[in-house]
C-alpha cells in the first residue's frame, strides 16, 4: 500500500491516499502549535512520538471494545486508519480541573472532578472552536440527539479505559480531546490522535507535566520533547 496522494494537512498531520479506498495513511508530523495556531515550531522527533502513542493507546481502546479508525503503525511516524467522514466537534473529558475549565468556571486548578465532565467544541478556529450544547449540534446538523449521547457515552468509556492503563503506567490523566467520525456504514467511530498534544498527562508521583502545556507555558523545545520522550518509554515501551 504506497500513499499515492495527499488528501488533506492539518496543523500537525498530513493524510495521505491508499490503494484501498477505505484505508488512509496518516503521517504525524514534527510540527507543534497553539492559540488556534497563531503559535507554531517544529520539535525534531515529536511526529514519530505522537504516532507510536496514538497507535499504542488506539490499541488499548480497541481491546476493551471501543472502535477506533486505528489498523495499523507504519514506521517511524504514520499509522494506516480507516477512511472516516469525520464529525467537526472536539470531545472533551476532563477528570480533574485545568485549563479553560479553571478560566471560565469556579473550580479550582488540580481539584478532582466527580463526576468527570464531558463537553463539546465546535472545530472552527475562526470563532475560537466556541463550546456548544446538544442542541446546537443537532440545530447545525453535525449529528442526532442519539449520536451525541452515544458520543458522551463512549468518551466516558474511552476515560475509564485510558485512564486505568495510564495509571498502571505511573501517569494520571487530567483531561483529553477526542474526535469522531462515521464510517460507510454510519457507524461513530473514534478517528484523529491520541498523544500528549491532545491529553494532559502527569507523574502519579511527582506531578511533572509531561504533556503540551509544556509548550502552552513557553518551555523549551528540548523540554517539549523530553516529556514527549518520556511518555513514549512509559506507554509504548513499558510493554
Ligand atoms: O484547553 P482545554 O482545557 O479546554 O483542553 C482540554 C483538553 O483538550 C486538553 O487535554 C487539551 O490538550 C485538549 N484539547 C485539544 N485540542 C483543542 C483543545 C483542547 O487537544 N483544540
Amino acid at each position: 500500500m504506497k500513499p499515492e496522494s495527499k488528501i488533506a494537512s492539518g496543523k500537525t498531520k498530513t493524510v495521505y491516499k491508499l490503494e484501498d479506498p477505505s484505508l488512509v495513511l496518516i503521517e504525524f508530523r514534527d510540527d507543534v502549535t497553539a492559540l488556534d495556531g497563531r503559535r507554531r515550531d517544529s520539535i525534531e522527533g515529536k511526529g514519530a512520538i505522537n504516532a507510536a502513542i496514538t497507535a499504542k493507546l488506539m490499541q488499548v481502546l480497541n481491546s476493551h471494545g471501543i472502535p477506533t479508525h486505528f489498523v495499523e503503525f507504519r514506521s517511524p511516524s504514520s499509522i494506516v486508519a480507516k477512511k472516516l467522514s469525520m464529525i467537526p466537534l472536539e470531545v472533551v473529558c476532563r477528570n480533574i480541573a485545568a485549563g479553560h475549565l479553571v478560566k471560565r468556571l469556579p473550580f479550582k486548578e488540580g481539584s478532582p472532578l466527580d463526576p468527570p465532565i464531558v463537553e463539546f467544541y465546535l472545530k472552527d478556529d475562526e470563532r475560537g472552536d466556541p463550546m456548544v450544547n446538544a442542541r446546537h449540534i443537532v440545530a447545525l446538523k453535525l449529528a442526532s440527539f442519539d449520536e451525541v449521547a452515544f458520543m458522551e457515552e463512549t468518551t466516558l468509556k474511552v476515560n475509564e479505559a485510558l485512564k486505568s492503563f495510564l495509571a498502571s503506567r505511573g501517569l494520571t490523566l487530567i483531561d483529553f480531546k477526542i474526535e469522531f467520525g462515521r464510517d460507510p456504514s454510519g457507524n461513530l467511530i473514534i478517528g484523529d490522535e491520541l498523544d500528549p498534544d491532545c491529553m494532559r498527562i502527569r507523574d502519579v508521583s511527582t506531578g511533572r507535566v509531561l504533556d503540551k502545556d509544556l509548550y502552552r507555558q513557553g518551555k523549551p523545545l528540548n523540554e517539549v520533547l523530553e516529556a514527549y520522550l518520556e511518555c513514549r518509554r512509559r506507554i509504548v515501551e513499558g510493554d
